[in-house]
């Protein structure tokens, strides 16, 4: 897989999410495997140029967070280059820029999925900062505006022409929102539109086989996967070794989730500090009980995490606790195990089946 000169060992990418996609994220991810080129939150183009603290704070990386790819939004070409080309000054792989945000604050501005609408505008934007750049330039898109304005096609084949070296396409338009389902005919259309440059799908992939299956469907050239990674870290490991040797995806034990979310808090802790990080992991480790079976006491008191020496607390009384639904040999009992969700696209309503995706609440929810 190749994003213009720059070679990636993987075809599965980590969505940007924002509040979520940071450093310490990015770290137990890539430490559990089968991630290459990750990503950050969506940065301010503007906000770079004026050195916010806030923004610099969200492009923080280290040398074990390598290939990195920037998302960035903004309308103005200019400052989209001129951020772009200090993020390859400070050893950035890759500019990804969003086209797909749905949130009014961006769009107003012309930035995010205001980008699908205009082609002509959008495309001299990329050409500019494709001429100015050495490194990748990639686009992030939804399938269109709506269901009457499916401009993802069109708009990929102009980006093309401009030089975009790979296209992220979210098969749901901005309308949509998250409602309604994947559209993998949609992905398709895109793949379909370009010449040569790699479309990677993305939207509602939670394990491997709907990777797959995405693949299969669509022709894409890679997937990336947003919400199913903090679902499930583990899922580029396990996809990546489905898509190349067929092997079946291993559900990890109890204990390696206990394992890798004591490892997330504590990458946190490492980045932001314990009182920060403690309050960031409010929204985190729900995501990790939610494969634990019968875990209501830690769901009401990680919401209220304060400290490292709390979390171990909470951890041993929910292990006790927990002592209850478990057999002779110290396994979750059948009747409490989760169950893995599956993806419902759009086309494939018979064969696959789930319940949705949560959206994490917040101010990102209509993403
Ligand atoms: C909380 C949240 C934050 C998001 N932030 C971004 C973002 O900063 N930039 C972007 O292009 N997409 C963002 N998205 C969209 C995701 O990158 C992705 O396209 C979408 O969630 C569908 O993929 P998934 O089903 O694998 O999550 C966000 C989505 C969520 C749920």
């Amino acid at each position: 897989m190749k994003f213009g000169p720059l070679e990636l060992k993987s075809n599965l990418f980590l969505s940007p999410l924002a509040g979520y996609t940071n450093l310490p994220f990015r770290l137990t991810i890539r430490e559990l495997g089968g991630l290459d080129l990750a990503t950050t939150d969506l940065v301010n183009a503007r906000s770079l140029l004026e050195k916010n603290a806030k923004a610099f704070k969200l492009i923080e990386t280290c040398a074990q967070d390598q290939p990195l790819a920037v998302q960035l939004f903004g309308s103005i070409p200019e400052e989209m280059r001129d951020a772009a080309l200090m993020l390859e000054s400070r050893g950035i792989a890759s500019v990804d820029i969003n086209m797909g945000c749905p949130v009014r604050k961006v769009v107003k501005g012309g930035g995010g999925s205001a980008m699908m609408n205009q082609l002509d505008r959008t495309a001299r934007l990329v050409k500019l900062m494709v001429e100015a750049l050495h490194i990748p330039v990639t686009a992030k898109m939804r399938l269109g505006w709506d269901d009457e304005n499916l401009t993802a096609p069109d708009l990929a084949r102009a980006l093309e022409s401009v030089g975009i070296a790979a296209i992220f396409v979210h098969g749901r338009t901005r309308q949509q929102g998250f409602e309604g389902k994947v559209s993998l005919a949609g992905i398709r259309a895109v793949v379909d539109a370009v010449a040569s440059v790699p479309v990677i799908g993305n939207g509602d992939v939670t394990t491997a086989e709907a990777a797959k299956l995405m693949i299969d469907r669509t022709g894409c050239a890679g997937v990336s996967i947003g919400r199913g990674a903090f679902y499930n870290p583990w899922i580029f490991r396990g996809t990546l070794d489905y898509l190349r040797h067929g092997i079946p995806e291993v559900i990890p034990t109890f204990e390696e989730r206990l394992r890798v979310m004591r490892r997330h808090l504590e990458l946190m802790i490492q980045v932001f500090g314990e009182s920060r990080a403690c309050l960031m992991f409010r929204k985190v480790a729900p995501w990790y009980s939610k494969r634990f079976g019968p875990a209501k006491p830690f769901n009401r008191k990680i919401v209220h995490l304060s400290s490292r020496e709390e979390f171990e607390a909470l951890i041993e009384a929910f292990l006790d606790w927990r002592q209850q639904f478990l057999d002779a040999d110290g396994r979750l009992l059948e009747r409490y195990q989760p169950t893995n969700l599956k993806p419902d696209f759009a086309e494939e309503p018979e064969v696959f089946r789930r319940d949705s995706i949560p959206v994490p609440k917040g101010p990102v929810e209509v993403w």
